[in-house]
Protein backbone atom coordinates (compact mmCIF):
# COMPACT_ATOMS: atom_id res chain seq x y z
CA UNK A 1 0.00 0.00 0.00
CA UNK A 2 1.26 3.37 -0.91
CA UNK A 3 1.81 5.72 2.19
CA UNK A 4 -0.91 8.70 2.29
CA UNK A 5 0.81 11.77 2.04
CA UNK A 6 -2.13 13.55 1.54
CA UNK A 7 -3.58 15.65 5.02
CA UNK A 8 -7.03 15.03 4.05
CA UNK A 9 -8.75 12.36 5.45
CA UNK A 10 -11.99 10.65 5.23
CA UNK A 11 -14.04 9.61 8.60
CA UNK A 12 -14.20 5.81 9.70
CA UNK A 13 -17.42 5.98 8.52
CA UNK A 14 -16.76 7.16 4.81
CA UNK A 15 -13.57 5.36 4.75
CA UNK A 16 -15.09 2.18 5.21
CA UNK A 17 -18.30 2.46 2.34
CA UNK A 18 -15.06 3.51 0.00
CA UNK A 19 -13.85 -0.36 1.13
CA UNK A 20 -16.99 -1.92 0.74
CA UNK A 21 -17.27 0.37 -2.87
CA UNK A 22 -13.67 -0.55 -4.23
CA UNK A 23 -14.07 -4.36 -3.00
CA UNK A 24 -16.90 -4.86 -5.60
CA UNK A 25 -14.88 -4.07 -8.59
CA UNK A 26 -11.71 -5.36 -10.06
CA UNK A 27 -10.04 -1.99 -10.96
CA UNK A 28 -10.20 0.20 -7.65
CA UNK A 29 -10.37 3.14 -10.64
CA UNK A 30 -14.07 1.83 -11.47
CA UNK A 31 -15.34 2.76 -8.16
CA UNK A 32 -14.74 6.32 -8.85
CA UNK A 33 -18.26 7.91 -9.61
CA UNK A 34 -20.00 6.56 -6.48
CA UNK A 35 -16.15 7.43 -4.39
CA UNK A 36 -16.66 10.86 -5.48
CA UNK A 37 -20.70 11.10 -4.38
CA UNK A 38 -18.79 10.50 -0.87
CA UNK A 39 -16.06 12.91 -0.94
CA UNK A 40 -18.82 15.14 -1.86
CA UNK A 41 -21.36 14.31 0.78
CA UNK A 42 -18.01 14.50 3.63
CA UNK A 43 -15.92 17.27 2.47
CA UNK A 44 -18.73 19.56 0.97
CA UNK A 45 -17.33 20.30 -2.82
CA UNK A 46 -14.36 18.76 -4.85
CA UNK A 47 -11.39 20.48 -3.74
CA UNK A 48 -8.05 19.74 -5.40
CA UNK A 49 -7.21 18.32 -2.01
CA UNK A 50 -10.38 15.95 -2.53
CA UNK A 51 -8.83 15.20 -6.14
CA UNK A 52 -5.74 14.32 -4.49
CA UNK A 53 -7.11 12.10 -1.82
CA UNK A 54 -9.65 9.98 -4.30
CA UNK A 55 -6.93 9.55 -7.07
CA UNK A 56 -4.24 8.20 -4.42
CA UNK A 57 -7.24 6.04 -3.09
CA UNK A 58 -8.42 4.38 -5.98
CA UNK A 59 -4.49 4.44 -7.73
CA UNK A 60 -5.22 6.88 -9.99
CA UNK A 61 -4.07 10.32 -11.07
CA UNK A 62 -5.58 13.52 -10.15
CA UNK A 63 -6.44 14.67 -13.88
CA UNK A 64 -8.63 11.49 -14.49
CA UNK A 65 -10.20 12.03 -10.95
CA UNK A 66 -10.88 15.55 -12.14
CA UNK A 67 -11.42 15.20 -15.56
CA UNK A 68 -14.33 12.70 -14.21
CA UNK A 69 -15.65 14.60 -11.79
CA UNK A 70 -16.23 18.04 -14.15
CA UNK A 71 -18.14 16.22 -16.62
CA UNK A 72 -20.96 15.78 -14.86
CA UNK A 73 -23.49 18.65 -13.07
CA UNK A 74 -23.76 16.64 -10.15
CA UNK A 75 -20.33 17.86 -8.85
CA UNK A 76 -19.77 20.64 -7.11
CA UNK A 77 -15.74 22.52 -7.22
CA UNK A 78 -17.12 25.10 -4.92
CA UNK A 79 -18.40 25.41 -1.13
CA UNK A 80 -22.16 24.87 -1.21
CA UNK A 81 -23.75 27.94 -1.23
CA UNK A 82 -26.14 28.88 1.50
CA UNK A 83 -29.60 29.43 -0.95
CA UNK A 84 -29.51 28.11 -4.43
CA UNK A 85 -31.53 30.05 -6.85
CA UNK A 86 -32.54 28.50 -10.39
CA UNK A 87 -33.58 29.88 -13.10
CA UNK A 88 -35.66 27.99 -15.62
CA UNK A 89 -33.90 28.69 -19.40
CA UNK A 90 -36.36 26.62 -21.84
CA UNK A 91 -38.45 27.92 -24.49
CA UNK A 92 -41.71 29.00 -22.36
CA UNK A 93 -39.78 30.59 -20.36
CA UNK A 94 -37.66 32.31 -22.83
CA UNK A 95 -40.57 33.58 -24.73
CA UNK A 96 -42.11 34.87 -21.38
CA UNK A 97 -38.79 36.78 -20.49
CA UNK A 98 -36.58 34.20 -18.98
CA UNK A 99 -33.22 36.37 -20.20
CA UNK A 100 -34.74 39.71 -18.40
CA UNK A 101 -35.06 37.80 -15.30
CA UNK A 102 -31.47 36.27 -15.44
CA UNK A 103 -29.84 39.59 -16.32
CA UNK A 104 -31.72 40.74 -13.53
CA UNK A 105 -30.32 37.90 -11.52
CA UNK A 106 -27.16 38.49 -12.57
CA UNK A 107 -26.88 41.93 -11.34
CA UNK A 108 -28.53 41.40 -8.02
CA UNK A 109 -26.46 38.08 -6.96
CA UNK A 110 -23.63 39.17 -8.43
CA UNK A 111 -22.36 36.27 -9.55
CA UNK A 112 -23.11 34.29 -12.92
CA UNK A 113 -24.94 30.73 -14.07
CA UNK A 114 -23.29 27.83 -12.48
CA UNK A 115 -21.15 30.26 -9.96
CA UNK A 116 -22.03 30.96 -6.65
CA UNK A 117 -21.81 34.75 -5.78
CA UNK A 118 -18.83 36.20 -4.28
CA UNK A 119 -19.76 36.35 -0.37
CA UNK A 120 -21.07 32.66 -0.93
CA UNK A 121 -24.33 32.93 -0.25
CA UNK A 122 -25.98 32.39 -3.63
CA UNK A 123 -25.81 29.75 -6.00
CA UNK A 124 -27.24 30.93 -9.58
CA UNK A 125 -27.93 27.55 -11.81
CA UNK A 126 -30.27 27.30 -14.98
CA UNK A 127 -32.46 23.82 -15.43
CA UNK A 128 -33.93 22.89 -18.53
CA UNK A 129 -37.20 23.24 -17.52
CA UNK A 130 -38.93 23.19 -13.59
CA UNK A 131 -42.25 21.65 -15.12
CA UNK A 132 -44.67 24.79 -14.37
CA UNK A 133 -44.11 26.11 -18.66
CA UNK A 134 -47.38 26.88 -18.03
CA UNK A 135 -46.94 29.38 -15.49
CA UNK A 136 -43.90 31.27 -17.21
CA UNK A 137 -41.44 32.26 -16.47
CA UNK A 138 -40.70 30.28 -13.36
CA UNK A 139 -37.55 29.90 -11.25
CA UNK A 140 -37.10 28.75 -7.60
CA UNK A 141 -35.87 29.84 -4.71
CA UNK A 142 -34.54 27.31 -2.28
CA UNK A 143 -37.07 24.45 -3.43
CA UNK A 144 -39.97 27.01 -3.64
CA UNK A 145 -41.58 27.38 -7.01
CA UNK A 146 -42.08 31.01 -8.22
CA UNK A 147 -44.54 31.23 -11.59
CA UNK A 148 -44.88 33.68 -13.47
CA UNK A 149 -42.04 35.82 -12.41
CA UNK A 150 -41.73 40.10 -13.18
CA UNK A 151 -38.07 40.44 -14.04
CA UNK A 152 -38.15 44.10 -11.91
CA UNK A 153 -40.32 42.91 -9.24
CA UNK A 154 -38.17 39.39 -7.59
CA UNK A 155 -40.16 37.45 -5.61
CA UNK A 156 -40.25 38.93 -1.81
CA UNK A 157 -39.14 35.91 -0.28
CA UNK A 158 -35.52 36.34 -2.28
CA UNK A 159 -35.20 40.40 -1.76
CA UNK A 160 -35.48 39.48 2.00
CA UNK A 161 -32.54 37.07 1.69
CA UNK A 162 -30.71 40.06 -0.04
CA UNK A 163 -31.46 41.98 2.08
CA UNK A 164 -29.96 40.17 5.00
CA UNK A 165 -26.32 40.68 3.58
S1 LIG B 1 -40.03 25.97 -19.96
FE1 LIG B 1 -39.80 26.93 -18.09
S2 LIG B 1 -40.85 25.63 -16.75
FE2 LIG B 1 -40.92 24.59 -18.60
Amino acid sequence: MGTQKNKLRFSRKAMQQVEELISHYPEKVAALIPVLHIAQEEFDHISPEVVDLVAELLDTTPSHVYGTANFYDMFRFKKRAKHEVIICRNLSCYLCGSERLKKNLIERLQTEPGQSSTDGRFLLLEAECLAACDKAPVMMVDEKLFEKVDADNLPEDLTRLLEKS
